[in-house]
């Protein structure tokens, strides 16, 4: 890794100052926090470091008016980085004392965490947070071997200790209907211009030397929507295409999972993006990787078909695709600077 835009990734956990000011103790730990996963790597989030703890913002100038009407997404994402600052905070020796949501009159502070108890970290804990920095979306090929049933149980449970749930595709029926979702999310999703605009405005190639957005080289399939998403006139065709190339991938998967909570607020989005992000970590841990299908979840009309293929309960908040794989190389990040209030 050369090039600049990937600095965020060259973290070691030697660079933490034990002995330093506590500003900077802050500054180290949402280093971690800010490599989460985000919709289109938008990286929503702003942190203000105050004497007693840290805050998480949402960044609502970073939100996908048009695939993400209610911000949903936008949180989840935040959730993601809460669970990598929490992380954070236990691998370098203290529990986190974490409020959700603490300020009912303002709704883009999202949560506040400081260092509690003194605690060395769990076995588990440090598995993890040695994992954030290899944890990349995988949109390529899986291998077709299987994951092993103890993990799939582990799986869960991460979803589970963070207030979630995730549900497997169980079976070639239920799996082949997932996939029909899926494309027919992708033909609704493409045949809209608002939806192709909004995704070729973080999803280009000049996005490569950039610190937000996906580039080029994260794409390996559906690169049609990166180069010419928003000028294609037949977008019947363009729709086919990502279809097809979509339905390839999930029937090929190992494992299609779906994690959901029982109720659809901005606080159980927070919880989804804390039991993504451990579930993406355990899996990663043991050399899984995964990718996002969300289409049929942002496509309002479909989401009820997808709960209903479940056991019609809950809210599906992400549609997963887990495999062993080749390997994935990381998206950019911005800088510390840009990102705290
Ligand atoms: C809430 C959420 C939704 C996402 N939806 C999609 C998606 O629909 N398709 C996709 O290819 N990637 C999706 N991603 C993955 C992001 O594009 C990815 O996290 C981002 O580009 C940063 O790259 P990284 O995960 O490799 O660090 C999603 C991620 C999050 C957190």
């Amino acid at each position: 890794m050369s090039e600049r835009w990937l600095d965020a990734w060259y973290i070691s956990e030697a660079d933490y100052p034990a002995a330093g000011r506590r500003f900077e103790q802050c500054c180290c730990l949402l280093r971690y926090a800010v490599l989460a996963p985000s919709i289109y790597n938008t990286q929503p989030w702003r942190f203000k470091i105050t004497d007693r703890a840290i805050e998480l913002y949402a960044d609502r100038t970073r939100a996908l008016p048009v695939v993400d009407p209610e911000d949903r997404q936008l949180t989840i994402s935040c959730g993601a980085a809460l669970f990598h600052l929490r992380l954070a905070i236990r691998y370098f020796g203290h529990t986190d004392v974490t409020e959700l949501l603490p300020d009912p009159h303002n709704p883009d502070l999202l949560a506040r965490v400081r260092p509690g108890k003194a605690r060395a970290a769990t076995d588990e804990e440090r598995r993890l947070f040695r994992t954030i920095p290899k944890r990349h979306t995988n949109r390529q090929p899986y291998e077709p071997r299987p994951i092993p049933e103890s993990l799939r149980d582990a799986l869960r449970a991460s979803a589970e200790a963070e207030g979630a749930w995730l549900r497997m595709v169980e079976g070639e029926e239920a799996r082949a209907h997932v996939a029909d979702l899926i494309a027919e999310g992708d033909r609704l999703q493409i045949t809209d211009i608002r939806f192709r605009r909004e995704v070729a405005a973080w999803i280009h190639p000049l996005r490569t030397q950039s610190h937000n957005g996906i580039p080029e080289h994260a794409i390996k399939f559906g690169d049609l929507l990166s180069t010419t998403g928003p000028f294609m006139s037949r977008t019947a065709e363009l729709g086919d295409f990502q279809a097809e190339t979509d339905r390839h991938l999930v029937l090929g998967a190992p494992l299609l999972a779906v994690l959901g909570t029982d109720a659809d607020h901005p606080l159980d989005w927070l919880r989804a993006g804390q039991a993504l992000e451990r579930t993406l970590l355990r899996a990663r841990a043991s050399e899984v990787w995964a990718s996002f299908f969300n289409q049929p979840i942002e496509v309002a009309r479909l989401r009820p078909r997808l709960r209903d293929l479940l056991g019609g309960t809950g809210f599906p908040q992400l549609l997963l695709r887990m495999g062993y794989g080749p390997p994935a190389r990381p998206t950019p990040r911005r800088r510390l600077s840009e990102v705290l209030l």
